[in-house]
């Protein structure tokens, strides 16, 4: 009895090598017509910059805001394809006030922050910025563009169908920082990308996945033929907001449960179910579902289950991977008694579960994408990720490297996927010196 309910999930949330492909196929065909400006999942959003060169050089500051950790930071640029220096950064925590109250009092927080940022280093001179704004964002060009929605945990009010630059610049004025230019507004994945690209002429794809999931792919512009004024490039990084595509996607009752209980039902499809803030939010479905049918707790439910945002990435990884003493000891804290080895497996197997569907999903979003990158060379062809899931969750970079190699064989030999840590930060300081070079 016990192994037939786990096995129907099991069964439910395997991706098998067929259901891979076609979501592949449909994330390519999505892709072109987001590029023709037809009616598509993926809203394909110009970033109006190309891969840097790797020349680029000089002092630039990065501002990244895409959770609740916001940061600032100095980075120097030397060129010749050297490794981007942070000579300063700072973390700031925002408040829950500050990310859902009124957009003016979020835009007045980051810049108070940046005022700080500069007067604790002594930073004087005039400086370009580059933004990491990591939300969906309809550019204008490169230095200015309108926020379409807010995802994740961000509702501050106010914003949606405004600019953002314009909001930041008169926020800055407002808390007397006089010596700040912004230059430069990017997505997390298009700054990953850049991070990568400043030392690796191959880089072609940056990839988020952490809290949410992204993709930015660099194309050739005579791709897009939905119009970008007068830029001249030959390639153009495009963030994809790959979260929100939504063919092809197996989706269980968990994830229909999921979507219709959470904020933006109808929404960031894919994110919901590759993204690390909805992982355990599924992982939790499924325990619940194995609790009310008696496999687990007595048909009790903990109090860590009763609420959505209790239980947590850092949990599964550990019920999931950790050793035993650690997984007791975490028991201990969740549930207030250890677990028994029923109870173990069956928990382990659930997070695995949600962990490695996630993996293969992305694994064909990637795939996908990889069809439509404008390459400089037919042999490689670098993946910029960052994220904490493939940073950290156990087995996670290797389920996706191995679910990329299933779908594209010998092709995916040359496919390097690379940590890039810090991407959005640093990207932010490279595409300001990519704009400050041109
Ligand atoms: C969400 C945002 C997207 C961002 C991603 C990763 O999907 O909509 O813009 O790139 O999270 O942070």
């Amino acid at each position: 009895m016990k192994t037939s309910l786990i096995d129907t999930l099991a069964r439910e949330f395997e991706i098998s090598p067929s259901r891979m492909r076609s979501i592949q196929r449909a994330v390519t065909a999505e892709i072109d017509a987001g590029l023709a400006g037809r009616k598509s999942s993926l809203a394909m959003l110009p970033s109006f910059c190309d891969a840097a060169s790797g020349r680029e050089k000089g002092f630039y500051l990065a501002l990244d805001l895409g959770g609740t950790n916001f940061r600032v930071m100095l980075v120097k640029l030397s060129g010749a394809g050297t490794v981007p220096t942070v000579v300063a950064e700072a973390k700031y925590r925002l408040t829950p006030g500050q990310i859902t109250g009124p957009g003016d009092a979020l835009f007045d927080a980051i810049a108070a922050y940046v005022r700080k940022f500069l007067k604790d280093h002594a930073f004087t001179r005039p400086y370009a910025l580059g933004y990491t704004f990591s939300f969906p964002v309809k550019l204008l060009g490169i230095d200015e563009g309108i926020l379409i929605k807010w995802t994740k945990d961000f509702s501050a009010s106010g914003v949606v169908g405004r600019k953002i630059v314009t909001l930041q610049r008169q926020a800055l004025k407002r808390k007397g920082v006089g010596n700040v230019d912004i230059v430069a507004l990017a997505n997390d994945t298009v700054g990953t990308l850049q991070a990568r690209a400043a030392t690796d002429p191959y880089c072609g794809l940056g990839v988020i996945l952490g809290t949410g999931f992204n993709i930015a792919v660099r194309v050739a512009s005579k791709r897009i033929t939905k119009g970008v004024g007068g830029y001249a490039g030959t390639g153009m990084i495009i963030n994809m907001e790959a979260g929100g595509f939504s063919k092809s996607l197996p989706s269980t009752r968990h994830d229909r449960r999921l979507d219709r209980e959470s904020g933006n039902s109808g929404q960031q499809l894919a994110e919901k179910m590759i993204s690390g803030k909805y992982l355990p939010q599924l992982a939790r479905l499924l325990i619940l579902d194995l609790i009310k049918k008696d496999h687990l707790f007595a048909g009790q439910v903990p109090a860590v289950f009763a609420d959505t945002a209790r239980f947590a990435g850092e949990h599964m990884a550990i019920l999931q991977a950790g050793s035993s003493e650690a997984a007791q000891a975490l028991a201990r804290e969740l549930f207030g008694r250890n677990l028994t080895p029923s109870e173990r497996r069956l928990l382990a197997r659930v997070c695995q579960l949600v962990s490695r569907r996630s993996a293969r999903i992305a694994a064909a979003l990637i795939a996908g994408s990889l069809k439509r990158v404008e390459r400089r060379s037919k042999q490689r062809v670098t993946v910029a990720v960052d994220g904490s899931l493939f940073a950290k969750y156990p087995g996670y970079s290797r389920l996706l490297a191995t679910a990329i190699q299933e779908l594209d064989g010998p092709a995916s030999k040359g496919v390097r996927l690379q940590l890039t840590q810090d991407g959005s930060g640093i990207g932010a300081a490279v595409i300001a010196a990519v704009v400050a070079s041109e």
